[in-house]
């Protein structure tokens, strides 16, 4: 059996595979991240070290510890984990959707210059990234940056936890601005530029690398047998990927949890070029199997939304329920739109200073509206990034996974928004799936991401046209929404 562990930003899941590629049982523990001011938003590390010791403990149960083989870990990307030289947390991670750093970003592309930097890394920086928070940290808490030893990312630091070694990968290396993504390893010369000690970025993987196995301490508190080996894991979308066979040119994936994305993997080393002809608000980052790559938009606040809207008006009915009051309400939501900027956005605007809003509001308009307004912004979100994929590649099909799709109403929704066929995965804790498979890879079990499928059927969303082209032209108002409310 393979363990595979996701540390989210709304909780930590854990679950057994068993070696056909069947899903034994998963446990999740919920937590919310901090949001200390607006734009904001941090995690303590112990936090989600102590919601992986005790998500096992449930875990175990019912399961017998020694029958694990291998671990794969996965996580959010791009939340900063400083540690300093005894390998202590010196503060909180300021996540990946925290957008503090917008003068820091602005003043790195000044400096490098955009299209160089673009060469260096093929990226361009947006706030949420490692980079920019460095240099904040130097401004704004210089004795916290006096103290940084290693900077790592959330899995690399669960990782860490379990078997003492500090490592990271090509995925989540990938996304701190400071990673050479063509070559897949550091940028040597932009840590220079930037005046960085090289020795805070450690050794850098592939997914499937062993990095490791399970020392003493861990394994006393997590129940787990001492010499279990651990592979270096990967960054949660390309996990994810990987958990529903998304690694070559023929399929893409969407993914609407917290944040939303829409994923394609590119099989050969991007093409230098493949930037120009891309909108720099696409992420480019090395895949979680060797040699690939993908690209990706994403949307920051997607199920969040729905989480912020049910917190916000202390709404008594849970997701479910809530989302049933969209079914009734016709597509378009009556002329009320939803911008799901709630924390800026990364794709297609790269703008930290963009705020959400609903558009439209009229005296008729009830809770089941403004709800389906909600599911209908997010999915607009998406056809923006889809929109931008469409210049890479544009796969037969795209797999929709995430815990927010669980409801039809919604993926229809996506589906009729984007005018794709989706398949809906039946495997929703993909992201820990994926680490599963990996770590199963890394021991030589599996040879490829697919070689096991989950057994049951994925469920064929076509989308409807008169419905699509409804939704094209609200898709054109919500657009210009933003064009005319953007202060940038
Ligand atoms: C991707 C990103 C988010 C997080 C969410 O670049 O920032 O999708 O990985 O966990």
């Amino acid at each position: 059996m393979f363990l595979g562990i996701d540390i989210g930003s709304g909780g930590t899941k854990v679950i057994l595979l068993n070696k056909e590629g069947k899903m034994i049982e998963s446990c999740e523990v919920s937590y919310s991240f901090d949001v200390p001011k607006e734009g904001w938003t941090e995690h303590d590390p112990e936090e989600w070290w102590l919601a992986v010791k005790k998500a096992l403990k449930t875990l175990f149960i019912h399961n017998d510890p020694s029958f694990v083989e291998a671990i794969g870990v996965t996580g959010q990307m791009h939340s900063s984990v400083l540690l300093d030289a005894n390998g202590e947390v010196i503060r909180k991670a300021i996540l990946w959707n925290d957008q503090r750093t917008e003068k820091e970003c602005k003043e790195v592309l000044e400096t490098i210059g955009e299209e160089r930097f673009r060469s260096l890394t093929m990226n361009t920086l947006f706030p949420g990234f490692t980079l920019p928070k460095i240099i904040w940290l130097k401004r704004n808490e210089p004795e916290a940056y006096k103290r940084i030893a290693t900077i790592m990312m959330p899995k690399d630091f669960i990782n860490y936890k379990l078997t003492g070694v500090m490592a990271t990968e090509v995925t989540d290396a990938s996304g701190t601005g400071i990673f050479d993504v063509y070559n897949r390893k550091w940028n040597k010369d932009l840590i220079h530029e930037l005046g960085f000690n090289p020795e805070w970025f450690p050794p850098v993987f592939e997914s499937i690398d062993v990095i490791g196995e399970i020392g003493s301490t861990a394994a006393r508190a997590i129940g787990l047998k001492e010499g279990i080996p651990v592979v270096a894991g990967a960054a949660d979308n390309a996990a994810a990927a990987i958990g529903n066979g998304v690694f070559n040119e023929n399929k893409g994936l969407i993914s609407v949890g917290t944040s939303g994305v829409v994923l394609v993997p590119i099989n050969n080393r991007p093409d230098k070029e493949l930037l120009t002809k891309t909108n720099s608000s696409l992420h480019i980052f090395c895949h979680a199997l060797p040699n690939t790559w993908y690209a990706m938009g994403v949307t920051l606040t997607a199920g969040e939304s729905l989480k912020w809207f049910r917190k916000a008006f202390e709404l008594a009915e849970d997701y479910e329920e809530l989302i049933l009051k969209a079914k009734d309400v016709k597509a378009g939501a009556n002329g009320l739109i939803f911008t799901p900027y709630l924390s800026g956005e990364r794709t297609p605007h790269n703008d930290s200073t963009a705020r959400g809003g609903f558009n439209g509001m009229n005296l008729t308009h009830r809770k089941g509206d403004f709800v389906r307004a909600v599911l209908e912004g997010v999915s607009y979100s998406l056809k923006d990034c889809h929109e931008l994929i469409k210049n890479i590649a544009s796969p037969e099909s795209f797999v929709i996974t995430g815990g927010a799709i669980k409801s039809e109403i919604w993926s229809q929704i996506l589906s009729d928004v984007i005018g794709v066929k989706l398949k809906k995965s039946a495997r929703f804790e993909g992201p820990a799936i994926g680490a599963a498979i990996l770590a199963g890879m890394g021991i030589g079990f599996f040879r490829e991401p697919d070689e096991v499928t989950n057994g049951a059927d994925d469920v064929i969303i076509t989308p409807s046209t008169d419905h699509y082209l409804l939704y094209k032209e609200s898709f054109h108002k919500y657009q210009n929404l933003y064009k005319q409310l953007s202060s940038k």
